[in-house]
């Protein structure tokens, strides 16, 4: 394969993976998209590999000896994953880009192989010298961002790592330092000497940074450091491509750190934040109830309701909105979830799936199980699309899920996650809150929801209350 051929592959890559973004926007075309986004890589792979002029024979064996340790890895941890432990593997996934992005930075540093043709004048050497060392320090220093980052990420999203926000005394003052320190060894490693040293405190400062930066954010703020870091990872990718010399890798990097700033964008308005005061840490405090363990206090009496009651309400409704959460994944409910709304429907009542763009642990978490159990498109909507329409709705029943329809979040200003949008199920004419207790959610926030007086509670495992609630359904 020749480098004309190359190029041409990667042409090609390069507008699959447009393609892919452009499919992925959408849950009816998200399958397609995604398998552009495969054969574009498939292709990207090996145009790079089997390109002679990149790669000696030699080379080709590491390659394909990496390949197969690499492929076999992702593999096997893609097959064994539960759904719920996707954001985490996510999360590990974004840390690898920013490792790599770091080796292949200080492997650039250490090569001493020519990077300018022989005959390049001295002006010119030191200019593409000065170059070279930019894009290394940069590519070390997002790349270790990136992986520190991600693995607290990584912590925080498997509940290995608490979700209350580290709050150091001074810690704007420490990142403030932090980055005048990166800016002094950068100018002291490019065109300068004390290079190795100024790159390794560098790389240190910016491990510390990535570890910082994501352990001072709270529990309900982590939406937007996952796509954050999303978008890091890309710029990571971008770096390594100018280190290597990849346009292939500089578009595709470009593109995912595009994406993943538009998407921390979205998600930064559907929690009504601001994108600096995330960053700068310390919203959405408190311990995230990732066990189920920790109890909201107590704030007065709570109406129980049994399956069979639940059934009744649901058979007399004409208009039903279902809300499903975190726990609906963990609980693996979304296949009864159907069965029940496609019963109900033949029945002539309207049910409908109402969508909070931050439900569960990862953007589109909620729409990825509801596609998988085959609910049509059409019935499941955003959450500013049906939001208006609670106050005409007979029953809103919510499936696992808790922050995302806290109406503290609107009445209480002291809350942690005041002023983030909710779903007004509180506004139907009776909700039916299915969790396994009175644990808080994800942010630790208690919700008064659950002792208003139109609200009931069914308590039991999501999927066997639903399987309850399908047999009394059916047998009435
Ligand atoms: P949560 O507020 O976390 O609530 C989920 C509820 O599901 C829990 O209160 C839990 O109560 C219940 N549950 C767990 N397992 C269950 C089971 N087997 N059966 C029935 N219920 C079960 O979830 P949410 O309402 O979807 O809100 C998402 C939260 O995660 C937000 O705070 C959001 O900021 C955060 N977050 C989101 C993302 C993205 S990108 N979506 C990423 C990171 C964090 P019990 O223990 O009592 O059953």
């Amino acid at each position: 394969m020749n480098d004309n051929i190359a190029t041409v592959a990667y042409i090609g890559a390069t507008i699959l993976f447009i393609m892919s973004l452009g499919g992925l926007s959408n849950p009816e075309t998200s399958r397609r998209g995604n398998v552009y986004g495969m054969v574009g890589m498939g292709i990207a792979v090996l145009a790079t590999v089997f390109n002679p002029s990149h790669v000696t024979t030699l080379g080709i064996v590491f390659i394909l000896i990496a390949l197969l340790i690499g492929g076999g890895l992702g593999i096997y941890a893609s097959r064994k994953v539960q759904m719920t432990q996707m954001p985490e593997l996510v999360a590990l996934m974004h840390s690898m880009v920013g490792l790599a992005a770091c080796i292949v930075g200080f492997a650039s540093y250490i090569d001493t192989s020519p990077i300018a043709a022989a005959g390049t004048s001295a002006a010119d050497l030191s200019a593409i010298e000065a170059v070279h060392e930019v894009e290394i320090f940069l590519g070390i220093l997002i790349g270790a961002v990136t992986f520190s980052g991600s693995v607290i990420a990584f912590g925080k999203l498997s509940g290995k790592i608490g979700g209350k926000p580290l709050l150091l005394p001074g810690r704007h003052w420490l990142n403030l330092a932090g980055l005048l320190l990166v800016v002094l060894f950068g100018y002291l490693f490019v065109g300068h000497h004390a290079a190795t040293f100024s790159l390794l405190l560098m790389t240190l400062i910016a491990l510390a940074f990535g570890v910082h930066m994501v352990m001072a954010i709270g529990g309900a703020d982590m939406p937007v450091v996952v796509s954050m870091l999303n978008s890091y990872s890309g710029w990571a990718a971008a770096a390594t491509g100018f280190m290597l010399n990849n346009d292939l890798m500089i578009v595709t990097g470009a593109l995912v750190g595009s994406s993943g700033a538009i998407l921390s964008y979205i998600m930064c308005r559907a929690m009504n934040r601001n994108f600096l005061s995330v960053i700068a840490g310390g919203f959405g405090g408190g311990a995230p109830a990732a066990t189920g363990a920790a109890a909201a206090a107590p704030e007065g009496e709570v109406t129980p309701i049994s399956a069979t009651e639940t059934a009744e309400l649901l058979r007399e409704a004409k208009e039903v909105i279902i809300v499903p959460g975190y726990g609906m994944a963990v609980a693996q409910a979304q296949h009864t979830v159907y069965e029940i709304t496609k019963l109900l429907r033949e029945k002539g009542v309207n049910v409908r799936f109402g969508i909070h763009p931050v439900a569960g642990r990862m953007p589109g978490h909620m729409n990825v199980l509801l596609a998988e159990a085959k609910v049509p498109y059409d019935i499941v909507m955003e959450m500013d699309e049906i939001n208006d329409d609670f106050p005409k709705t007979d029953v809103a029943m919510v499936i696992g899920a808790n922050d995302i329809v806290n109406p503290a979040a609107e009445d209480d200003p002291t809350s942690p996650i005041a002023g983030m949008p909710v779903l007004q199920v509180w506004k139907a004419k009776t909700s039916i809150v299915m969790k396994r207790s009175m644990a808080s959610g994800y942010a630790g926030v208690d919700n008064p929801l659950f002792y208003k007086e139109n609200n009931r509670m069914l308590f039991g495992d999501a999927k066997k209350m639903l399987d309850e609630v399908l047999t009394a359904l059916k047998a009435g």
